[in-house]
């Protein structure tokens, strides 16, 4: 019997990794951020200067990176031994990956890594497509998403928080193109799986939100 899985989809800025960490802790399953792979990935591309057009060399990129995640109390990140986690959070590393992200090839190369995440006692996957490709078979799906201003704001807080500045209305208009991005590519775009549970956070809190899950898929 293979492990159970629970995906976790939707645009930039909804909740997705808050809500799945916590939900990954209160089952006691493992956890993917499958954005930090693509994250990670763009920041191999700018390292090693692969020329974006050069699809056969940001395949041999995808396919060799060395990347290890290291969940203590804080999340670790190293790619090939060095640790990215800092620039893994930045926003220019965030739309550096939604452009690598919308080759298909890469997304290929990928698509095991992802799934290699999944083990017993069971796995909560965070990103664009966990419930569309990566992890069609599931029958615990959800669609996060939230108003466009909530998501600029709730990002801005973010980078704030981690020290990291920014300017809420040209943030807003990073989000929206990367977003435009990830729902109008051809491969896997981003867009709600059938039978998800849609979840609209807005004017949610996070435990509201994490309750809506647990209640919904697994009822005590
Ligand atoms: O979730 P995130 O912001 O860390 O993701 C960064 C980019 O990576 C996102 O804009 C699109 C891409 N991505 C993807 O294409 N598919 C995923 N499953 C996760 C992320």
């Amino acid at each position: 019997m293979s492990a159970p899985v629970l995906t976790i989809d939707g645009p930039s800025g909804a909740g997705k990794g808050t809500v799945s960490r916590l939900l990954a802790r209160k089952l006691g399953w493992h956890y993917l951020d499958s954005g930090s792979i693509y994250r990670a990935l763009a920041i191999a591309v700018q390292e090693q200067a692969v020329d974006l057009e050069n699809i056969q060399e940001l395949v041999r990129t995808a396919s060799t990176m060395a990347l290890e995640f290291d969940c203590g109390d804080a999340l670790v990140v190293r790619l090939d031994n060095q640790d990215i986690t800092a620039q893994l959070g930045l926003e220019s590393t965030g739309y550096s990956a939604s452009i690598v992200a919308a080759l298909p090839e890469i997304r290929l190369v990928l698509l095991q890594k992802q799934r290699d995440f999944l083990k017993m006692p069971g796995l909560v996957a965070d990103g664009r497509d966990m419930g569309t490709v990566v992890f069609p078979e599931t029958p615990y799906k959800v669609f996060l998403t939230a108003s466009n201003a909530k998501r600029a704001e709730r990002r801005y807080k973010q980078l704030k928080e981690k020290g990291i500045d920014a300017n809420l209305s040209s943030l807003a208009k990073e989000i929206e193109e990367r977003d435009r991005r990830d729902r109008e590519r051809i491969t896997a775009p981003l867009s709600m799986a059938s039978g998800a549970l849609f979840i609209d956070s807005s004017d949610m809190t996070i435990d509201a939100v994490i309750n809506q899950v647990l209640n919904h898929y697994f009822p005590a």
